[in-house]
């Protein structure tokens, strides 16, 4: 009978109001595990990194590092993208990154390149910032995989002493971590730096370390928690040339009647450790190779092949002592400033070449033209500061646009130079912090009405034609004056 009424009534009899407390409790304790952060957190990607390998070489002034992640998924949900953290004092000289998944087994192994791109998850602890690598294919909960990135640093070399004199060695630091930053847990770990030399004056260590020739290896480290740091200091010797263009325009000129005119104007740097005392000459010619030995002489430029009407100049004037080879691939021209470049000191100067068009103008399939040259410095292991390329198209171009495979700044300008009627459009691309890992091909596609070949020549004519009506006229006037 008893159970046969067991209503909202009868219910609320049978409970006492702590009974009710209790309850409300624990609804509550349910309501808050469901939606806390610590659960919600495991519904995005848990990773670990199985284990890392960084190879970092310091044999330039431009640092090149390669890294080799083995990432699982340990967590329940699948992930579309790893996580690379940086500190910032690193960010602002990270000049171009690259990262690829490996796929296949040990001799089918192929890389697959992958999307990095800055992330925009909020700055980790103190100040990390990250980049965000995409998957291709979802790894899935259980699953891992093998990334290789390669990232290069510039300006990250401190001349130590800041000073040195001619016959002095340049000595350099370099900062970075013991142990890889990273979002996520590292269960093996190890990394190795390569020094340009034996010459190694001081490192920390951080056990196990152990140094033979010009490789130093920190680790392996096993089971360190995400965010693990632990900065160390390498001074070593490094007397490769520190040539960093603070600032490189170029300027590339088509004309449609068959030349492609190239004009470079560099100013380059020697950013390492400064000269200390005069230059002496005597001293650096009779005592080479060992005097001025962080110095540089002479200066590497790759030159498209079949390159024409070469010219190498300064505020002075033509320098002839540099040397052009043609070869059928690429050209090489040896640049010879006046004086040997030492620490602090630059030197401006202007590279112009010509080049026949057909090697770098096509028309596309829709019947428009495009222009595929080299992005990039033409100088041999140079940092650009900042690279401004003016591409001048021919007058009566429309709609130019770029394709450049990096992000950068672009915009029109336009030129008026003689024989133009209505000036040139000028296609202008800024870049800064530019290594030679950036010489990749770029095109600008435009739009051109052929009738516009014949304005050049016909402004050609008419001037020539003004010039012979204005003579004609001064003989005229002359015959008359001549008269009277
Ligand atoms: C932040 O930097 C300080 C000082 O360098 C260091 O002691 C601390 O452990 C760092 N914190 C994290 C979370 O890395
Ligand atoms: C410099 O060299 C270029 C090309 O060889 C030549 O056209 C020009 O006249 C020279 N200028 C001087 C000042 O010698
Ligand atoms: C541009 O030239 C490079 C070789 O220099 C070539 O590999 C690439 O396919 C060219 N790109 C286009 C769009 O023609």
């Amino acid at each position: 009978m008893e159970n046969n009424n067991v209503g909202p009534a009868s219910l609320r009899r049978l409970l006492l109001p702590s009974q009710i407390c209790l309850i409300f409790y624990v609804l509550l304790l349910l309501l808050l595990t469901v939606f806390s952060p610590t659960v919600r957190s495991s519904a995005s990607p848990e990773l670990q990194i199985i284990s890392a390998e960084r190879r970092v070489d310091l044999s330039s002034h431009i640092i090149r590092v390669s890294l080799t992640l083995k990432v699982e998924n340990v967590g329940t949900s699948s992930a579309s993208e790893i996580l690379l953290a940086f500190p910032p004092t690193q960010v602002d000289h990270l000049a171009w990154i690259k990262a690829a998944a490996l796929v296949g087994k040990r001799k089918k192994k192929s890389s697959l390149p992958l999307d990095v791109k800055p992330s925009n998850v909020p700055d980790g602890p103190n100040g990390t910032k990250y980049y965000s690598v995409f998957l291709v294919n979802q790894l899935g909960s259980g699953e891992s995989i093998s990334l290789e990135v390669l990232y290069v640093l510039t300006h990250s070399l401190e001349p130590f002493p800041v000073e040195i004199s001619q016959s002095e060695s340049q000595l350099v630091y370099y900062r970075d971590s013991a142990l890889i930053l990273s979002p996520y847990h590292i269960r093996s770990q190890e990394t190795s730096f390569r020094t340009p030399t034996n010459r190694v004056e001081s490192f920390t260590r951080v056990e196990p370390t152990d140094r033979s020739g010009t490789e130093l290896k920190y680790g392996p480290y096993e089971e360190r928690s995400s965010y693990s740091y632990s900065p160390v200091i390498i001074h070593f010797e490094n007397n490769n040339p520190f040539a960093v263009v603070e600032e490189l325009v170029r300027e590339i000129e088509i004309s449609h009647w068959g030349n492609l005119q190239i004009t470079d104007h560099f100013k380059l740097a020697h950013a390492g450790a400064r000269q200390k005392g005069g230059f002496s000459r005597v001293e650096y010619q009779s005592r080479q190779p060992f005097s001025g030995s962080s110095s540089f002489k002479h200066i590497l430029a790759e030159l498209p092949p079949r390159v024409h009407s070469v010219y190498y100049r300064d505020d002075i004037g033509n320098i002839s002592s540099s040397r052009l080879r043609i070869g059928s691939k690429k050209s090489e021209l040896l640049i010879e400033p006046r004086y040997p470049l030492f620490g602090g000191w630059k030197a401006t100067f202007v590279v112009g070449y010509g080049i026949p068009v057909q090697d770098f103008l096509f028309e596309s399939s829709d019947g428009a033209r495009y222009l595929n040259y080299s992005f990039g410095c033409p100088l041999a292991e140079t940092v650009v500061d900042k690279l401004t390329i003016k591409v001048v198209l021919p007058e009566g171009s429309e709609d130019p646009s770029a394709v450049v495979p990096f992000q950068l700044e672009q915009r029109l300008e336009k030129k008026h130079s003689y024989l133009d009627v209505v000036g040139r459009t000028v296609v202008v691309l800024e870049k800064k912090n530019v290594v030679p890992e950036h010489n990749s091909p770029f095109q600008v596609h435009y739009k051109f009405n052929p009738i516009f070949m014949l304005a050049e020549p016909l402004m050609l004519v008419s001037a020539f034609f003004l010039l012979f009506a204005a003579s004609i006229a001064y003989l005229h006037m002359d015959l008359a004056i001549c008269k009277s």
